[in-house]
C-alpha cells in the first residue's frame, strides 16, 4: 500500500502538536520534517528542537529530510531528537557511503534524495545500502509548487533500477503532490507521497484533504 508523509512545512507552526496529532487521526504514516539551513536551499526552518517537538506527540514515524550543507554534523543530534529516518542529499555529500553508515549506526534509517536535474546514476552505487529513495519533483526550499512534469519519466526509470536490482528501498516522492498529480505519480511506482500545501493548506479539513488525497490513486496498484 502506497503511505503518505505529511510535510509540516505546510502546517501552521503556532498549532504544531495539534495539527500533528489531526494529521494522524486522519491516517497519514509519516510525519515529514523539511530541515533548510539558509545555504544549501534559499530558506531557514527547523532543527532537532522540532523533531523533538513532535516526537512528544506523535508515535507516529519521523521522516526528516536535511536540505543542508555537512549533514553529518547535525545528524546524531536528529537521532538524539527521536528522527525515524534521516534523509541526506547527495549533492551535500562528498562521502555519501560514510553518511549512510553513520546514519545506520544512529540506529536510524537512511534516506538518499537528489535535486530534479541530478542524475539518477549518482545513486547507483548507493543504493545497495539505503532504505529509502526521496526524489525530488520540485526544487527543494519551499512548499507550495508545481510538480515539475518531467520527474514522471524518472520516476519510473528509478523504479526500474530498484526493481532490477532487487533492492527493498522505498520511493519516496517529494513536492506538488496532490490528488491530480498523485495517481500518475502512484503508478510510475512511489511507495511513499510527501505532501505539504494539499494537506494543510487546503480548503478541506485536515482529515478530508488526507482522505481525499488516498482516493485519488487508491484504485491504482502500486508498482512495488
Ligand atoms: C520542499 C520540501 C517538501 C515540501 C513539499 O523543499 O522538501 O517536503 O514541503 O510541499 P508540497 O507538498 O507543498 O509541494
Ligand atoms: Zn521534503
Amino acid at each position: 500500500m502506497v503511505k503518505i508523509a505529511a510535510s509540516i512545512l505546510s502546517a501552521d507552526f503556532a498549532r504544531l502538536g495539534q495539527q500533528v496529532t489531526e494529521v494522524e487521526a486522519a491516517g497519514v504514516d509519516y510525519i515529514h520534517v523539511d530541515v533548510m539551513d539558509g545555504h544549501f536551499v534559499p530558506n531557514i526552518t527547523a532543527g532537532p528542537m522540532i523533531v523533538e517537538a513532535v516526537r512528544r506527540v506523535t508515535d507516529l514515524p519521523i521522516d526528516v529530510h536535511l536540505m543542508i550543507e555537512k549533514p553529518e554534523k547535525y545528524l546524531p543530534h536528529f537521532a538524539a531528537a527521536g528522527a525515524t529516518i534521516l534523509t541526506v542529499h547527495v549533492e551535500t555529500c562528498p562521502h555519501l557511503h560514510r553518511t549512510v553508515q553513520q546514519i545506520h549506526e544512529l540506529g536510524a534509517k537512511a534516506g538518499v534524495t537528489l535535486n530534479p536535474a541530478t542524475s539518477l546514476f549518482t545513486l547507483e552505487e548507493i543504493l545497495p545500502y539505503v532504505d529509502l529513495v526521496l526524489l525530488m519533483t520540485v526544487n527543494p526550499g519551499f512548499g507550495g509548487q508545481e510538480f515539475i512534469p518531467t520527474s514522471l519519466s524518472r520516476i519510473e526509470r528509478l523504479r526500474r533500477m530498484l526493481d532490477q536490482a532487487g533492492y527493498p528501498a522505498e520511493l519516496e516522492v517529494d513536492g506538488g503532490v496532490n490528488p491530480e498529480t498523485a495517481p500518475q505519480i502512484v503508478a510510475a511506482g512511489a511507495t511513499i507521497l510527501v505532501s505539504g500545501a494539499a494537506i494543510f493548506e487546503s480548503e478541506l479539513s485536515i482529515r478530508e484533504a488526507v482522505a481525499r488525497l488516498r482516493g485519488s490513486y487508491n484504485h491504482f496498484p502500486a508498482a512495488a
